[in-house]
């Protein structure tokens, strides 16, 4: 970077941040504090009870009763913390842990990591200095970042950058990658593409495709899917997994997360030699010189990784896609991410004051959403996203549809 001329990411961020999200704080539209709550209803420490649509938990998993009670037997028998690094002492849910995510990916190898950020971080330095074996890079990796990744991949960029160059590319857009291959193959350069399987704010990304693209380039792709996670696939594989047969292929890395619709806390990753495990937990930083994931936290994402071995899961991804599709039927199919699998929707505003107003309607009638605004998505502009679970009740989405028709027929 020419440090003369150029700005850095975070003053760039900074001076185009209004103070929308400020004044969303300030009025109670976002930033809630909670002191207790029953499934989907939430009670304000300001009072008040309200139906929220905020959580990424969209399978309702962290109160069920078997993860709570693992959680406290966990607690007993161990109390809260081992605080080490995993390689000098570790509890014994994170191989037990590890053993039945692998089985729930069909014999990949799995390493869980304290957050989805930490398995980034971690792993793209092994895989960009050709220490996986089952990822071998050829003279140089080229990392391909797509435009939609999410901020912990590129907030990455300056390591990367170490590795090999780092392209931003939009990998829905055929000429944009097709340009980003040639220049890899003119270069010996191993592409590795960068995306978000689901988008937390945007929509989906066609993996298998994408997946074919690479492998024929001789590259690799790394799908972040935290969203994506037990909400679809074969024991709950995920988005990415489910658009491959539910079995990682040998060009692909997985990064999931554990603190979304899992239930629990955390983030792992999955790739396809298993051999590259014990490489992972001895050089990946964060596991070296970080902790492990605390230990009731533990112990419930084990009770998860058990239910999402039983049909148990099945029952709730039903669950789930039924509410998102009454939803869409009540919205008439207009809003953000309509029809597609995933389990967010976005309400867009022409400026933010109509976000805000938009918010305030919805939170007089019971409802809460997720204002966002740039960084997030295009500057001046407003989006309310909202989340929906396996536990919301038919009640709960009627209410918020009713919500919205008071928003549209306000003229917002
Ligand atoms: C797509 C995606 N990746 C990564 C993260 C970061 O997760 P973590 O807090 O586990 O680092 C998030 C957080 O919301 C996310 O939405």
């Amino acid at each position: 970077m020419d440090t003369t001329t150029k700005q850095d990411w975070m003053t760039i961020r900074r001076d185009n941040t209004t103070s929308a999200l400020e004044t969303a704080c300030i009025e109670g539209l976002t930033g809630f504090t909670i002191v207790s709550r029953e499934n989907k209803r939430i009670t304000l420490k300001e009072g008040g009870t309200f139906t929220e649509f905020v959580s990424c938990s969209y399978m309702g998993l962290e109160t069920h009763p078997r993860l709570i009670k693992a959680a406290h037997q966990a607690l007993k028998t161990m109390g809260l913390h081992l605080s080490s690094s995993r390689s000098a002492m570790r509890p014994v849910y994170l191989p037990q842990l590890e053993s039945l995510l692998s089985e729930i990916y069909r014999g990949s190898g799995v390493s869980v990591f304290t957050s989805t950020s930490s398995v980034h971080l971690g792993v793209l330095p092994l895989l960009g200095s050709n220490s996986l074996k089952g990822y071998p890079i050829r003279k140089r990796a080229h990392w391909l970042m797509d435009k939609t990744a999410h901020a912990s991949l590129q907030v990455l960029r300056g390591i990367l950058q170490q590795f090999g160059e780092v392209s931003r590319v939009q990998s829905t857009d055929p000429e944009s990658m097709n340009t980003a291959l040639k220049k890899c193959a003119e270069n010996q350069e191993t592409p590795i593409l960068l995306i978000d399987g689901i988008g937390s704010m945007s929509g989906v990304v066609p993996i298998a495709h994408l997946y074919r693209q690479l492998e024929k380039a001789g590259g690799y792709l790394y799908v972040d899917d935290a969203h994506g996670i037990s909400i679809t696939g074969r024991n709950g594989t995920g988005y990415a997994l489910s658009t491959v047969d539910n079995q990682l292929p040998p060009h692909m890395l997985l990064a999931g997360s554990l603190s979304k619709a899992f239930g629990g806390a955390g983030g792992f990753v999955v790739v396809s030699d298993p051999r590259d495990i014990p490489s992972i937990q001895m050089l990946a930083n964060p596991q070296v010189f970080g902790h492990s994931i605390m230990v009731p936290m533990l112990a419930a994402n084990v009770a998860a990784a058990k239910i999402h071995l039983s049909n148990e899961i099945d029952c709730l991804q039903h669950r789930l896609w039924d509410n998102v599709r009454l939803f869409d039927s009540l919205t008439h199919n207009r809003l953000l991410n309509a029809g597609i699998q995933s389990p967010v929707r976005g309400a867009f505003f022409e400026t933010e004051e109509d976000g805000l107003t938009a918010c305030r309607i919805l939170r007089a009638n019971g409802v809460l959403a997720f204002p966002v605004f740039f960084p997030i998505i295009a500057k001046g502009k407003a989006m309310l996203r909202f989340a929906f679970s396996a536990t919301h009740s038919k009640h709960d989405i009627q209410q918020l549809a009713a919500s919205l028709d008071l928003v549209i027929r306000a003229g917002v």
